[in-house]
């Protein structure tokens, strides 16, 4: 996806190990569509070479104040004028000390402070560099300075202790870059979520259950937080990892996804994604059920609906439903909206099955069927989620 299509960025690299994960962040970034301008401490030289950010942007990298003039002999100003961002990553604790007090002692640090755009920067260090007093000052002032701070993470370091300080990896700083060009429609807005299958237990070792993958729902998931909002997603069962910024609550059945939702309200929004079983065994078998007879037959009992319930409660979010038919989706999905009496129903055409990457969507609401070009399902979430914020504002 060219999520950074027509963006320029300019990514400063400073002095750490951390420095080679870098060269797959600008690889990532130019695959995304955008112009990727590199420029180096000349202690980041020591970890990687300025050949190997120049094969991958297919641009000059920049080191020196004095030798990177171009014409004028200004690169400090002119690399920033039309970027649409600077991103430090790695920043190292002293890059960060240096930013702290607007030092421009080298062509980086220069730049920061001549710059008109957006700054965002990665903290890479030892754990204990990180915890510093010092260091946390420095964060506070580039925090209240209007920096962003993209992570650090925890876990394992170069230097072979465990803790917090460790650069986030260079997808997860693509995806965040991304994020942070996407429009806030939704603000400070508290948004909950289902997504993926529910299992409905049949004996200790077999369950019901469907083909819902958790992609829709968990693209949507993203698509709200990159949309400002708080986002928790209770989820079935799932082999996906949680987006960033979102807060997940795993459960297996729909009981326990209908507890867990009714435990998260309130919410301002609540989307219901995930493919609820409609039923589960009356009966568990409380042994694993021995085959023998020619013929089995099942009791089962039907679920609550955790939509229509969330829907008319007197503190009702705005809620949104979605309909998976593999025919007559308008007639149906108008049904499932004014049944539930729902502002949104997302309908999806299944025509082969659940779990594929693209969707066909239409979006009913009291106006009409908006049907949306058909995409990837994080194209569609944000689509989904342009309208649903026009129609939550509008109701609001
Ligand atoms: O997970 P993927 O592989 O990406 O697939 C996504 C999806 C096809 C599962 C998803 O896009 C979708 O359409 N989910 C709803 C499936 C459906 O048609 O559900 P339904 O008709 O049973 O329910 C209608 C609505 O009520 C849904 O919003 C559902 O979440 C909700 N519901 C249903 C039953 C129930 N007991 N509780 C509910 O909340």
């Amino acid at each position: 996806m060219n999520d950074l299509q027509g963006r320029r960025i300019v990514l400063g690299v400073s002095g750490g190990i951390a420095a080679y994960k870098a060269c797959e962040l600008a690889r990532l970034m130019g695959k995304a569509g955008a112009l990727v301008d590199v420029v180096m401490t000349e202690g980041a030289t020591r970890f990687v070479a300025p050949l190997t950010f120049q094969a991958l942007t297919g641009r000059p990298v920049h080191v020196s104040l004095w030798q990177d003039g171009g014409d004028n002999g200004m690169a400090h100003i002119d690399l920033t004028r039309g970027a649409d961002a600077v991103l430090i990553a790695p920043a190292t604790a002293d890059f960060l000390a240096r930013l702290a007090q607007g030092r421009a002692d080298d062509l980086l640090t220069a730049l920061c402070l001549a710059r008109d755009c957006p700054l965002l920067v990665a903290p890479a260090m030892n754990r204990q560099m990180w915890a510093n007093p010092a260091t946390q000052r420095n964060v506070a002032q580039l925090r209240s300075d209007g920096v962003v701070m993209l992570g650090p993470a925890s876990g394992e370091q170069a230097c072979g202790e465990t803790g917090e300080g460790r650069m986030l990896e260079a997808v997860e700083l693509c995806d965040a870059l991304i994020a942070f060009f996407q429009p806030k429609r939704l603000s400070g807005r508290r948004v909950l979520l289902t997504a993926g299958p529910t299992c409905e237990p049949l004996d200790p070792v077999r369950v019901l259950t469907n083909l819902s993958s958790g992609k829709m729902g968990y693209a949507l998931a993203r698509a709200c937080a990159e949309a400002g909002a708080n986002v928790t997603l209770v989820s079935g069962p799932v082999c996906l990892p949680t987006p960033a910024d979102v807060r997940r609550i795993d459960v297996r059945s729909a009981l326990e996804m209908r507890d867990a939702v009714i435990a998260a309200l309130p919410a301002d929004i609540f989307i219901a994604v995930a493919a609820v079983a409609d039923y589960r065994p009356a009966a568990p078998a409380a042994h694993k059920i021995k085959k023998g007879a020619a013929t089995l037959t099942l009791e089962l009992t039907a679920n609550p609906d955790i939509l229509a319930e969330v829907a008319a409660r007197p503190d009702a979010p705005f809620c949104v439903g979605f309909a998976a038919e593999s025919e007559n989706l308008a007639a149906y999905a108008e049904s499932k909206r004014r049944a539930k009496r729902l502002p949104l129903v997302v309908g999806n055409l299944v025509q082969d099955g659940l779990g594929g990457d693209a969707n066909l969507i239409t979006l009913f609401d009291a106006t009409g069927a908006h049907p949306l070009p058909p995409g990837d399902k994080l194209t569609l979430a944000r689509a989904i989620v342009r309208h649903l914020a026009e129609l939550y504002h509008a109701h609001d």
